[in-house]
């Protein structure tokens, strides 16, 4: 597998604020589309390859665990190619999994692939318990015995049948492990309540040049699968959130950028706030939007929900917005429990929030000032970053490593940007 060098636990951001954002800007493959196609490569025993994948450091944890398991790995330029003929381990690495949640999607091609799967249960994180109740009841009713003993879910399975199952609540990665499991049975299997986002339509997508057959209506999936599948060629859709990112950045600096190798389609929930707050968004064609601010920021009531609602991955971004938006405004998180840490953050650069339960209320102030803040998941250091960009003065912003999970290079798209922007390695 090759390298390039991601960040140490130490690095940090220096930004020096006031810079608005403009030019073009090419959005990466979805982090959250690659690794359960990355996953689903466990199945077969044939080469697959997957491009447009970003070069961040989940998709090179997982890329380590397909290796541990037995799997050949080449990455380069955002292409990987997986031979996974050689897996014969069915137990992924705790250490990996402790890094990184998505790993719990080894389990659902592990039982389809060799009837047995122990994995590592993931701990809870920063943004809330995140339990994987709904995954272990879909594999139960599936027929497949599941015991949790010293900190590993083992799962075991005699005879591989057709399934019907509904899921309680609408759980991205619970769907996307009941779909690779079911991609190894050949009965027909019916899924209800089913998530929709268009990781998870990737994901079928790609199954489906595997000879899985399937068919959504509404949230109710039928899927039909193949014992031992062939391998695939699938390029990765365009990153909604990256590109979300993006276009809060061009609206919050009132700039213009262009982003290249975006889809529309997924980012409809998006543009319709951005227009909302201020923002416009034009549509060039090719995959292309050019973003910039129309008029004045104003407030807004943003709930979250799941697909095709308002990403919760784009809350922390849109917070940004509205500190600066004239008047008083409301977020309500409906997805995770804790997943306003960046709101603390935030008014210690100036804004004005305030965290109720799962709400928080903006009054919008008229600037932001530069200081040191941390980092503590994913989307909240990238509202950080953003922040950054306006501040009047310099940010540091530590723990980085979060953003290392998701973003390829933004340090470096912004500086083409035209952001003041350095990482700092202690
Ligand atoms: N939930 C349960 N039981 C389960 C599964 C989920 O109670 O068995 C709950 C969760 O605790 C949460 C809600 O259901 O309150 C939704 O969770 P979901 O399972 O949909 O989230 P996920 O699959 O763990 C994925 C993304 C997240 C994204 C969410 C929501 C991946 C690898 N991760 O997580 O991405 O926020 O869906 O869209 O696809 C990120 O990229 O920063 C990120 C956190």
């Amino acid at each position: 597998m090759t390298t390039t060098t991601l960040s140490t636990y130490s690095d940090y951001l220096v930004i020096r604020g006031g810079k608005p954002l403009h030019g073009k800007v090419k959005i990466s493959g979805a982090k959250n589309a690659s690794l359960p196609i990355l996953f689903a490569t466990i199945l077969s025993t044939r080469d697959c390859v997957v491009s447009n994948v970003p070069d961040l450091l989940d998709v090179r944890n997982t890329l380590k665990l397909l290796e541990n398991l037995g799997a050949k790995v080449f990455f380069s330029e955002n292409r990987v190619f997986v031979d996974p003929s050689g897996i014969k381990e069915y137990k992924t690495d705790e250490r990996i999994i402790r890094s990184m949640r998505a790993s719990v999607l080894s389990m659902g091609p592990l039982l389809g692939r060799f009837g047995k799967a122990v994995v590592a249960l993931p701990g809870g994180c920063s943004i809330g318990a995140r339990p994987i109740d709904q995954h272990i009841k879909f594999f139960r009713t599936a027929g497949a015995k599941v015991e949790i003993k010293n900190g590993y879910v083992h799962l075991s399975i005699k005879k591989k049948r057709g399934v019907h199952f509904r899921f309680d609540l609408v759980t991205v990665t619970g769907t996307e492990n009941a779909i690779l499991y079911l991609s190894s049975v050949e009965e027909e299997s019916l899924l209800e309540n089913v998530a929709l986002e268009p990781e998870v339509i990737d994901l079928l997508n790609a199954l489906k040049k595997v000879g899985v057959e399937w068919e959504l209506d509404g949230r109710r999936l039928k899927i039909k699968g193949r014992e031992n599948p062939e391998g695939f060629t699938h390029s990765v859709i365009p990153d909604r959130i990256e590109a979300g990112t993006f276009m809060v950045g061009a609206v919050l600096t009132d700039g213009e950028v262009v982003l290249e190798n975006v889809c529309r389609e997924h980012l409809e929930a998006v543009i319709r706030k951005l227009e909302e707050v201020g923002g416009s968004v034009q549509s060039l064609g090719n995959g292309k939007l050019k973003v910039f601010r129309k008029e004045k920021l104003r407030p807004s009531v943003i709930e979250t929900e799941v697909y095709p609602g308002f990403p919760t991955d784009m809350q922390a971004q849109f917070m940004v917005l509205l500190s600066l938006a004239e008047g008083e405004s409301v977020i309500k998180e409906n997805i995770f429990e804790n997943r306003f840490q960046h709101a603390q953050e935030l008014n210690r650069l100036g804004a004005n929030i305030t965290v109720r339960g799962n709400t928080a209320y903006i009054k919008g102030v008229e600037k932001l000032y530069g200081a040191e803040v941390y980092s503590t998941d994913l989307r909240a250091s990238a509202s950080l970053v953003l922040a950054g960009l306006v501040a009047e003065g310099t940010t540091f912003v530590r723990d980085i490593y979060h953003l290392d999970r998701g973003y390829e290079r933004l340090e470096e798209k912004l500086r083409e940007l035209g952001a003041e922007i350095e990482r700092v390695t202690d």
